[in-house]
């Protein structure tokens, strides 16, 4: 059974996918620092409370077991506070990201699964936005993951790391069996905002700028289902060690929803009316992001299975019975 060492692994995305390494027989080893991450979620794994900056207790772990791969969840991952604690960003997304690396390096540990983000790309210059599409990141989060994309070519070349890199665009949706979620605080993405609007948790949803250039003025998205990512990391992981070569994938549904579609599709998957206000554009904010994953289905077989109806009906059994 292969070992593989999920920082941030009690976090959103990291423990879903520390449950489908699981499934798929391989060892998921959950180093988290539960400053975000949430012990409930890590359920029965191995688990090993720790912070990549931590070199020693890093070594530690690589000697306890022998991981044959590392993937990193780790991150902070929300674009305004990037703007307004850059250093914040800069230290965790970077630095520490470079502790996490020169440890491997030190080890010997051969394989890395990278998070990265559709804000790498900044403002798009086509309609979707595939692996060739230029990286401008127009706030410093994509700034701190541009940053590390970088640096996992240098280390390549230097050190022989192999890397994939997932580019995500916007994660959303709940583990079917409702057991782990999303749970974010402050919560600042759309479908869970919009959801606890439904569950009377909070007064009202803000729509951020309904003067952008598209259909109804609101911002578009490409929401993807946490388990829909989740099965890419595992392929790409399988690819990376069949291939043994570093890669990009970007991590999208291929569709748009508009901000206020979202809200008009979760009153009708809720059966639930609530309060809609309008407010300023939040900075930082790309007016459209939608993923070209063709390479990732042609390369990797990936074919995500979760509909946008599927993606909120899941995050909506979480939030009435979440456990954490
Ligand atoms: N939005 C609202 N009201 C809210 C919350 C969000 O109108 O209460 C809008 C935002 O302005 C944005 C859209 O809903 O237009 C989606 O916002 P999210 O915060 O849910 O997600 P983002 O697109 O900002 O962020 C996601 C990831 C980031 C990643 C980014 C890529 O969470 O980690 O996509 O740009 F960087």
């Amino acid at each position: 059974m292969k070992n593989i060492l999920v920082v941030g692994g009690a976090g959103y995305i990291g423990s879903h996918v520390v449950k489908m390494l699981d499934q798929k027989g391989y060892c998921p080893i959950v180093f988290d620092n539960l400053s975000k991450g949430h012990l409930a979620a890590v359920q029965s794994y191995p688990f090993e409370q720790g912070d990549i900056r931590d070199r020693e207790r890093l070594n530690e772990i690589f000697c306890k077991y022998k991981i044959e791969a590392v993937m990193h969840f780790a991150a902070f991952i929300e674009v305004a506070e990037s703007i307004q604690s850059p250093s914040k960003y800069y230290h965790n997304n970077v630095e520490n990201v470079l502790h996490l690396l020169d440890c491997m390096v030190e080890n010997h540990i051969p394989y890395f699964v990278f998070s990265s983000t559709a804000a790498t790309f900044g403002e798009p210059v086509q309609k979707k936005i595939d692996e060739t599409h230029p990286q401008h990141p127009c706030n410093p989060y994509g700034n701190t993951k541009l940053i590390v994309e970088k640096m996992l070519k240098d280390f390549e070349k230097a050190y022989g790391l192999k890397s994939t890199v997932l580019r995500y665009f916007n994660a959303a949706g709940a583990d079917d069996s409702g057991e782990i979620g999303e749970s974010h605080t402050p919560e600042t993405h759309l479908i869970p905002i919009v959801l606890q609007a439904a569950a009377k948790k909070r007064p009202n949803v803000k729509i951020f700028g309904t003067d952008y250039p598209t259909k109804d003025g609101s911002c578009i998205r490409d929401f993807i289902h946490v388990n829909d990512l989740s099965q890419a990391h595992i392929l790409a992981l399988e690819k990376m060690e069949q291939e043994n070569k570093s890669d990009q994938f970007n991590l999208g549904s291929g569709n748009g929803f508009s901000v206020l579609e979202i809200i008009e599709k979760t009153k009708q998957i809720t059966g639930v009316d609530f309060k809609v206000e309008t407010a300023p554009r939040r900075k930082g904010d790309p007016a459209i992001l939608i993923a070209d994953s063709t390479k990732a289905k042609n390369v990797l077989g990936w074919s995500p299975r979760y509909s946008l109806t599927r993606i909120i009906e899941t995050a909506w059994n979480w939030e009435k019975n979440r456990k954490y």
